[in-house]
């Protein structure tokens, strides 16, 4: 059998587990936590869900020392597995689900959530094969690299609370204009974008709102 050499990192105080089938924590992404994690403290009680999850370290840490239900969700086995395996590491207080399958095919009709975290595959395809190292399904986002981030925000237009928020990882911030302006003509998804922080060229991170 393969071995695929299981690494661990510290993520923010979580001992994070993955190998090379999947991609590997971007220490970076801390940031999405902890925006997250102070859109929380403002937020309503209710469940967190995590779109794109990957091994499951943003959103565990966005809720960590707090009794949050978390949803998991990605497309990937093996991803999942190790998001299992870092919950339990975790000991998180509320409860945390995984969920293996496509953003658009794991919820049901009538939930909701205060807060969304996303961090879909962001690469145009054409450009993929400059990271060889990472897994394609992690980082193939279609010819405009936008293909699951648009799927992420139909989610959120369909499973948001009022008043409640999408944190969603793009590559650049061109993409991130491309959302604001598909927003702005699609004024039945109820949402819009407030703010754009920019991490170097590593990515940048939107918060989108839906007004009360
Ligand atoms: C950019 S990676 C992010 C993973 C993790 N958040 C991280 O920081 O390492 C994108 C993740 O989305 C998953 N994915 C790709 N397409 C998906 C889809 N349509 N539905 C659910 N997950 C998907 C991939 O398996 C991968 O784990």
């Amino acid at each position: 059998m393969t071995n695929h050499g299981t690494q661990h990192i510290d993520f923010g105080g979580l001992t994070v587990e993955f190998d090379d089938r999947v991609l590997r924590p971007r220490p970076w992404t801390i940031a999405q936590s902890y925006w997250a994690a102070d859109l929380l403290r403002a937020a309503p009680a209710g469940p967190v869900l995590e779109l794109c999850a990957g091994v499951g370290h943003i959103g565990l840490l966005a809720v960590a020392g707090t009794p949050r239900p978390l949803v998991l969700v990605d497309l990937d086995a093996t991803a999942c597995d190790f998001a299992r395996a870092n919950t339990e590491a975790a000991r998180p207080e509320g409860p945390v689900q995984i969920r293996r399958g496509r953003v658009d095919t794991v919820l049901g009709d009538e939930e909701r959530f205060v807060g969304i975290i996303a961090d879909p595959p962001w690469v145009p395809s054409a450009v993929t094969r400059q990271f060889p190292d990472d897994p394609l399904t992690a980082i193939d986002g279609g010819p405009d690299g936008m293909h699951v981030a648009w799927a992420c925000l139909e989610v959120a237009a369909g499973h948001l609370l009022d008043q409640g928020w999408l944190l969603i990882q793009l590559g650049t911030v061109e993409q991130a204009d491309a959302v604001q302006e598909r927003l702005a003509t699609a004024p039945e998804m109820g949402l819009k974008v407030v703010e754009l922080r920019e991490y170097g060229t590593n990515g940048v991170l939107v918060h989108v709102a839906r007004p009360g």
